[in-house]
């Protein structure tokens, strides 16, 4: 079943220097529960077409469907709302709070959403991220791989439909990076999520099933 449907969708971008169209009608669509790695030159456009998939950014023409839903027409107090409810998000730069506990990061999405914490979930996201040991302590006291792992467990803590990440593990070095790389794909694929991430890394398009390809304004599946 289609989750995500792109149909001749453009970006542009005015800047002092012109107009530049980041994304030239381009169309592809994403399965239920496909990993999906988003590869191509820096500046080629990879964060935007995050973004726009993700409804944080407007695009100019074209067509986005989530779930057979068109995102074009919808204001932005909906899309916050499909945002909460169905997705989940990865940073390079973890974006934790600094003055919440590692759990009480977690438990975030959830608590935004008004729902009831489910213990038992929330403690399988922690205990497969491996930082059972780190619950009660701060970003700041942590190294970068336990900072991403806490994050990924915030991520999924909301149990989204769909997972995106933006260079998630940028920060860290080969051997975390797999590991992190792992543990996520364990999740998404026993949750029966759809994972959506950019990557520089070629080494890292493994754990997708397709590339998607960004290249002069175009989308190439490999
Ligand atoms: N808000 C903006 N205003 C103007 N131009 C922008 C804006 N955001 C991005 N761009 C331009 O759009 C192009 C694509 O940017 P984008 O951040 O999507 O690239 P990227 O593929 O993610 O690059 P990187 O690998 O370096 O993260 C770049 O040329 C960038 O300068
Ligand atoms: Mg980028």
């Amino acid at each position: 079943m289609e989750h995500i449907v792109v149909n001749g969708l453009t970006k542009t971008y005015c800047d002092g220097t012109g107009v530049r169209t980041v994304l030239d009608n381009v169309s592809f669509e994403v399965h239920k529960m496909e990993r999906i790695a988003v590869i191509g030159a820096s500046g080629s456009g990879k964060s935007t077409l995050l973004n726009i998939l993700s409804t944080i950014d407007d695009f100019d023409d074209g067509s986005l469907k989530l779930n057979g839903v068109e995102m074009g027409g919808i204001n932005a107090k909906e899309k916050s709302r499909i945002r909460l409810e169905k997705m989940g998000f990865i940073f390079q730069k973890y974006c934790l709070i600094q003055t919440l506990s590692v759990y009480d990061n977690i438990i975030l999405p959830v608590l935004a959403k008004g729902e009831k914490i489910d213990e038992v979930y929330i403690h399988g996201l922690i205990k497969r991220m491996g930082i059972e040991k780190l619950v009660n302590k701060y970003p700041y006291e942590m190294s970068g791989g336990e900072q991403q792992r806490t994050a990924i467990a915030r991520a999924m803590a909301g149990r989204p439909e769909i997972l995106f990440a933006d260079e998630a593990t940028g920060n860290l070095d080969k051997n975390n990076s797999e590991t992190v790389m792992d543990m996520i794909t364990e999740c998404i694929d026993s949750y029966g999520m759809t994972f959506v991430y950019v990557t520089h890394d070629m080494e890292l398009t493994k754990y997708s099933n397709r590339i998607l390809k960004i290249e002069d304004g175009g989308i190439r599946c490999e």
